[in-house]
């Protein structure tokens, strides 16, 4: 495993970080989470370098904080250290910040956390962590040695990101959506290298789009194919891309099963700032550019939006729709065999009732009510 400087913390993180964000399941209860592979992958990671384990108070409707602590008792605690975050959302007054700070601690078994994030800033957040006074609430909180190192993890454009990272001095680092395909999304390239002028270390997430970039469509393939370097996977190109880049502190992938992890890991070992070539900047660059001309709808399944109230399964509806635009052929007549046959009919994109619930909490400011007549034709158009 490589390391990289944590900013000024003195902290050094691991190149590979483990973001518990889309753990197994036994079944589709996102709270019903695999809790003996969960253990034996996070625990298998520590062995093998990983040092930063990333969760949040939503993430699996609580539980998975509650299995990271599970998986950090027998002697592990000292050997990761912990980030995750506030829900920003939930915080009405200054007081229910350390009240909520006090469950996840509650539920992570600990003390004390190591690294505490503001969720999820966005122009509609982000007025709620400055005005309820979130910050002097983490600041007491950091005094008391309940965290440790205070942070912002960050869903919308690169100017409310110079606007957070400028309002309050005491941000010690930060996490971005980044990956090769969203260079110009969100914080994207600027927010990481304004952020580094800042001093402050970038955590990334999303770095396979939420597992988009894993099996990539046919044209990015090509472009990966016919490069210098046929033989690597697209998951590795995806990795060292980000690896590369002085900027980046870690990289969280949310690895959903054991050969993730290794593979992951045998990633990061081959990872270095700086190390790849003129040849392999411009395959990557020219992937994107194919990427960008595939026009799907930018859903990185991270649920944020659900549980939706009327019942739709919007990142499913989303998913269903991406695969038949982008890989068309068998999967559009699976997808839409799916839809029609096999959909339960109330979590189909046709029970969207316009009620705008979903908007806000998107982090990719997808218009999902415009969009869900669209995917409803789309989807249940008559099998031949
Ligand atoms: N703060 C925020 O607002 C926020 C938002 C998003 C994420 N995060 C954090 O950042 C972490 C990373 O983001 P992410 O989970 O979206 O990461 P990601 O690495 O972009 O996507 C993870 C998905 O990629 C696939 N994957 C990963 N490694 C693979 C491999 N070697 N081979 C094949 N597939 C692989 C898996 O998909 P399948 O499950 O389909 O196999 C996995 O679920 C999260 O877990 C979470 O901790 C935070």
């Amino acid at each position: 495993m490589h390391y990289r400087p944590f900013g000024t913390t003195g902290f050094n993180v691991s190149a590979l970080g483990f973001g518990t964000m889309r753990l197994p399941l036994n079944g589709d209860n996102p709270a019903d989470i695999d809790r003996p592979e969960t253990i034996r992958m996070i625990r298998h990671a520590i062995d093998n370098g990983v040092n930063y384990a990333d969760s949040a108070y939503a993430y699996h409707n609580g539980e998975s904080e509650v299995v990271l602590g599970e998986a950090l008792r027998d002697g592990y605690r000292d050997r990761v250290k912990i980030a995750t975050k506030l829900p920003t959302w939930l915080v009405e007054k200054e007081a229910d910040v350390e009240a909520l700070l006090d469950t996840q601690l509650q539920r992570l078994q600990q003390d004390h956390i190591d690294f505490y994030l503001v969720h999820n800033l966005n122009s509609a957040l982000w007025p709620i962590a400055r005005d309820c006074d979130v910050l002097p609430a983490l600041e007491r909180a950091r005094d008391k040695g309940k965290i440790g190192h205070i942070g912002f993890s960050f869903h919308d454009t690169f100017d409310l990101f110079k606007e957070v990272i400028d309002a309050y001095p005491g941000w010690e680092f930060v996490q971005i959506q980044y990956n090769y395909v969203n260079e110009t999304v969100q914080a994207g390239t600027r927010g990481l290298e304004y952020a580094a002028a800042k001093g402050l270390p970038v955590v990334v997430m999303e770095p396979l789009l939420g597992g988009c970039l894993v099996n990539p469509p046919e044209s990015i393939r090509e472009v990966f194919d016919d490069s210098p370097y046929p033989e690597r996977a697209p998951v590795d190109w995806a990795l060292q891309w980000l690896w590369n880049r002085p900027e980046i502190a870690t990289v969280l992938s949310g690895m959903g099963t054991m050969s993730q992890v290794e593979e992951n890991l045998a990633c990061a070992a081959r990872s270095g700032i700086g190390t790849l070539s003129e040849d392999e900047l411009e395959t990557i660059s020219d992937a994107a550019y194919a990427f960008r001309q595939l026009n799907s709808i930018p859903c990185t399944r991270c649920g944020y939006c659900m549980p939706c109230p009327h019942g739709v399964d919007i990142p499913r509806n989303f998913e269903m729709y991406n695969n038949m635009q982008i890989f068309k052929g068998n999967q559009d007549s699976l997808n839409r065999t799916i839809y029609i046959n096999f959909m339960a009919k109330e979590a189909r994109a046709d029970k969207c009732t316009v009620c705008n619930e979903c908007l806000p909490k998107c982090p990719q400011h997808i218009k999902i009510p415009e969009l869900m007549p669209k995917v409803h034709e789309a989807l249940s158009r008559p099998l031949g």
